[in-house]
């Protein structure tokens, strides 16, 4: 990295100037922070996007066969780092866009390679999509916030990979998440049984939740992840490891399509869920409440993810969605999208095509068979990830803080980076805790000795379970260091009131 960080550093002057100036423009900052005369356009000096692409492609481990498609590519991840610049600065909604694993595609690309894969039956027949109005307004009593993650009954982030198959990610997450609540044991459990053996369902070309869960429960059962690892491509059958039926479910049942009902089922468990994802936006999605580029017309549903949980900020609902692109799109392979809202059908139609697996306590034994050999152990699992994680501390920093070479922040204050862009911070925020913790993926930071950020609450914690803790605090921009600034010193912030979690019965429950 140490090369590409003195690259960085010797063309940054430029780039930050003119980021400051669009963000003068359009965020209103003082007048004296901006600088006129650079023309925007200058952005798209060749040299400099190139090089910017060589950084992307080492960090994403991509390589291109011809040169031809080098070119190609090149050329989309030109027009989304125009799009992102813009999109970030001009920023009036509640998520953020980035050059993460996707910025190489165009958005048509995208679309062709990832979405369109969920199958809607066509088939009367068969268990009916519904286009049915949204049902009697259900109520429930459920917690502010949940999150499955919390709760140990969530794997980690998979990655469906060039193959139509997120629609059997999302179902073993949703078997998973029930039988993890149900057993106690978190198992992870086969695409690939899925992908190459249920023939109701499309393979990579593409299938629908409730087929694969009606597959799970004729077939008696699912092989695990381990046994029947993921390859991306449709395979043929194992009927082996078919027949290693480690985990079962009982039947599947479908959610009204309205917000209140799909609360009252992801209070239960975590829930399979089609959507649209189809807009640059979501490719591009880096974090924040995603809220709206998309369609939420149930005729447009093209992706199916996991519901995992829920929570509020600011006022502005938001549910906790697991997807199957990998860690390195969206907050760790996660993203938050907006509820509560006026949309019939919900945010990207997400409430149009909601459903999961029921099982009992009682369920027959996963080994109907006493001539199939007990399957291996399945793995450990991994941990679930934590709700947001705690980075490490930023470095030490001389007092005032200095951010970058272009900013500062007051002594009892740390940097967090806003816009990082390929491992560089090119905006700079104040946190106001000394030795703060910035809160990956979210605008706020936390306290030093109370380390855990926990963003759907607001709070800071001591450690994870705690239902103690102080407010979270939002990060400020940074201040700009020219020579005629004179630098201020902020308040020394003394005491942090200690504050319960507003879900702290629900998560003892
Ligand atoms: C199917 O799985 C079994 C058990 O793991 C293995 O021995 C066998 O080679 C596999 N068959 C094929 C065709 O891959």
């Amino acid at each position: 990295m140490g090369v590409a960080m003195v690259y960085q550093r010797t063309h940054l002057p430029l780039f930050l100037l003119l980021l400051s100036s669009f963000t003068c423009l359009s965020w209103g900052l003082p007048s004296e922070y901006s600088i006129t005369g650079y023309d925007p356009r200058d952005l798209a000096s060749e040299d400099r996007i190139a090089q910017l692409f060589q950084q992307w492609k080492q960090k994403h481990g991509k390589e291109y066969q011809h040169a031809e498609e080098a070119a190609k590519r090149l050329e989309n991840f030109k027009n989304n780092l125009k799009y992102v610049i813009e999109k970030n600065y001009k920023r009036n909604s509640g998520h953020t866009v980035g050059l993460n694993k996707f910025a190489d595609l165009s958005n048509e690309e995208f679309k062709e390679k990832y979405l369109s894969k969920v199958k809607k039956p066509a088939d009367k027949n068969k268990k009916q999509w519904r286009y049915r109005l949204p049902g009697p307004v259900t109520s429930c009593d459920a917690p502010s916030s949940l999150d499955w993650r919390k709760k140990g009954v969530v794997t980690g982030v998979k990655d469906q990979g060039d193959c139509g198959s997120c629609w059997a990610f999302s179902s073993t997450g949703a078997m998973e998440g029930i039988n993890a609540i149900v057993t106690g044991s978190l198992i992870s459990l086969s695409e690939q049984e899925l992908v190459d053996c249920d023939t109701t369902n499309y393979g990579c070309e593409g299938g629908y939740m409730d087929y694969a869960f009606e597959w799970v429960i004729n077939n008696g059962g699912i092989d695990t992840e381990a046994d029947y690892p993921y390859t991306g491509v449709d395979g043929t059958c194992n009927t082996t490891k078919e027949e290693r039926k480690v985990v079962s479910i009982d039947g599947y049942d479908d959610v009204d399509q309205s917000d209140s009902a799909l609360l009252c089922a992801t209070v239960n468990q975590p829930i399979s869920a089609g959507m649209d994802g189809s807009a640059i936006d979501f490719q591009l999605y880096t974090g924040g409440i995603y809220d709206g580029d998309c369609s939420s017309d149930p005729d447009d549903i093209d992706h199916a993810v996991l519901i995992v949980g829920y929570g509020s900020e600011d006022d502005e609902d938001y549910w906790i969605v697991k997807n199957s692109w990998g860690t390195s799109w969206g907050i760790e392979g996660y993203f938050y999208l907006r509820r509560n809202t006026d949309l019939e059908y919900g945010v990207c139609a997400i409430n149009a095509m909601a459903s999961y697996p029921t099982k009992t306590a009682s369920s027959p034994s996963p080994y109907p068979s006493p001539t199939v050999p007990p399957p291996p152990p399945p793995p450990p699992p991994p941990p679930p990830p934590p709700p947001s994680t705690p980075p490490p501390p930023p470095p030490p920093s001389p007092s005032p803080s200095e951010c970058g070479d272009y900013s500062y922040c007051p002594a009892t204050e740390t940097c967090c980076c806003i816009f990082e862009f390929l491992d560089y911070c090119f905006i700079y925020g104040c946190c106001e805790y000394t030795d703060a913790v910035c809160c990956t993926g979210t605008d706020y930071c936390c306290p030093s000795d109370y380390p855990i950020c926990d963003v759907e609450d607001g709070l800071c914690l001591q450690s994870y379970g705690d239902y103690l803790g102080v407010s979270a605090k939002k990060r400020k921009w940074a201040k700009h260091k020219f020579p005629w600034n004179k630098i201020e010193e902020a308040e020394k912030t003394t005491y942090q009131p200690l504050q319960w979690k507003r879900n702290r019965l629900a998560a003892i429950l």
